[in-house]
């Protein structure tokens, strides 16, 4: 390797690193640190990229990486050791084990520099346990026996937290689970929504390829376009300062089809910030509407506002309120309710929420998906429709919320979302009349949503 590219990829590695102690001390998101300190470095392209999949990579794996290096540290536990011992390991291992193209070498020093930080016997540890793997190889790193345990199998084969794997067993069968579980190791696009109010798709397209920025238009949402190539630039353009698109997933734009939209109506948006959501339904909803924003974070709103600035959306205004008891009077033709979750369908572009989530937030954030749903019901006009929506994929946070707000609440009506979604998003929905989308059959983050319509 030439020494300009060598130098590149320590940098690569060493910024990958950084995210990933970071990621362990903190609550914080790996794709918003990653971001951070890759508009800070500079670096070419390549180890942009490079910077990326390692990170990603090496968090979505962090599971299966850890049950190899239990064995390859003897009588070591992994979670005693330093954090940056810890990171240096999970990093050199994931690109001994996952990364054809990265000579042994290279994953070996670099992480036996980069656990320097933590001492001289820090990285004479890394570099016997990696030199370890290396002499090993992947096919001699064996994982658990599936007979007896399949369960514990496909979790360390996929590297998901078991409780989540068990789960998961239950609500798809383990013969469906593998592809899920895979996909949710796979990368997710970088998805865009063209704002309708000052552009179109095709127009925003062209643009981008102008600049030299490959997208293709997003299959199920029609504002949607999915960047191919370019994406780390999309924010250092005009169409951005002018507000011509926002970052927004493609399962998230299908679901404000849902309410059934149309020119001069007022709706609520009671869980908001950091307003992905609001801003679609202002672009939608045309001049002639009011839009409230609402949110418990008064800096999560900050950030609506902003946005809404940018996105010439001026018809959204801004409220900070617990939506469990909202802050409201009057009553809306719509309100949305894109309730605060387990986030168990965005395991693509959250690699770490796996290993963070416990499974006793199931139950509370159900509880808190309930009362929201019950807080806001009686906003909504008589005839008017209430959208439940959550980015997870758990019985508990999706149809048993509805079935329970509907059960407690006779005003409201569980309506088949097939009757009110575009023809190109129809087969997202299931048997039961729900929208959910799920990573490994359509490509899209895991969503669940449902179309309550109050009696008139
Ligand atoms: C899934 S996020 C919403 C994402 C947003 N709709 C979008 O598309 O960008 C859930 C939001 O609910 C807010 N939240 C949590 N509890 C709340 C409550 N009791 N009342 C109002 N908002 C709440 C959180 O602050 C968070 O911003």
């Amino acid at each position: 390797m030439p020494r300009r590219v060598e130098t590149a990829a320590t940098d690569a590695r060493r910024l990958a690193f950084e995210v990933l102690v970071r990621v362990e001390a903190t609550e914080a998101f790996a794709d918003v640190l990653l971001a951070h300190r890759l508009a800070d470095a500079a670096l070419p392209p390549r180890e942009q990229a490079l910077t990326t999949r390692l990170v990603y990579g090496t968090l979505a794996w962090q599971g299966r990486l850890d049950f190899h290096l239990a064995h390859l540290l003897r009588d070591r536990a992994v979670d005693r050791l330093d954090p940056p011992v810890r990171a240096a390991l999970r990093l050199g291992l994931y690109q001994l084990v996952f990364l054809d193209r990265v000579p042994a070498y290279a994953a070996v020093d670099a992480s036996v520099r980069l656990a320097r930080v933590a001492g001289a016997g820090a990285s004479g540890l890394v570099n016997a346990v990696l030199r370890r793997a290396a002499a090993l190889g992947s096919a001699g790193l064996v994982l658990p026996p599936a007979d007896g345990d399949p369960v514990g199998r496909l979790a360390v084969e996929w590297s998901h937290p078991r409780w989540l794997v068990a789960r998961w067993a239950d609500l798809y069968g383990s013969e469906a689970l593998p592809a899920l579980l895979a996909a949710n190791n796979e990368g997710a696009p970088t998805a865009l929504r063209a704002n309708r109010l000052v552009a179109t798709r095709d127009a925003l397209r062209a643009e981008l390829a102008a600049e030299g920025i490959a997208a293709t238009p997003a299959p199920w949402a029609a504002d949607g376009l999915l960047v191919e190539r370019g994406a780390a630039r999309l924010r250092a353009l005009r169409a951005w300062d002018e507000g011509r698109f926002a970052f927004q997933g493609e399962a998230s734009q299908v679901v404000a089809s849902l309410l059934g939209l149309e020119p001069g109506m007022r709706v609520l948006d009671a869980c908001a910030a950091p307003g992905g959501k609001t801003a679609q339904l202002a672009s939608l909803l045309g001049d002639r509407a009011l839009v409230v924003a609402l949110d418990r974070r008064r800096g999560g709103l900050d950030r609506v506002t902003s946005e809404m600035r940018r996105l010439r959306a001026h018809t959204v205004v801004a409220a900070v309120g617990d939506a469990r008891r909202p802050p409201l009077a009057g009553s809306f033709d719509a309100v949305l309710v894109d309730a605060p979750c387990s986030g168990l369908g965005t395991l693509r572009r959250h690699p770490e929420l796996r290993w963070r989530r416990r499974p006793e937030d199931v139950p509370r954030l159900a509880a808190l998906q309930r009362e929201i749903l019950a807080g806001v019901a009686p906003l909504v006009r008589r005839g008017g429709v209430l959208v439940y929506a959550v980015c997870t994929l758990t019985s508990e946070e999706n149809e048993q919320v509805v079935a329970a707000v509907a059960a407690a609440d006779p005003r409201l009506v569980v309506e088949d979302v097939r009757d009110h979604l575009p023809p190109a998003a129809v087969s997202l929905a299931d048997a039961k009349g729900f929208l959910r989308t799920l990573p490994h059959l359509h490509g899209l983050d895991g969503f669940f949503a449902a179309r309550l319509r109050a009696r008139g």
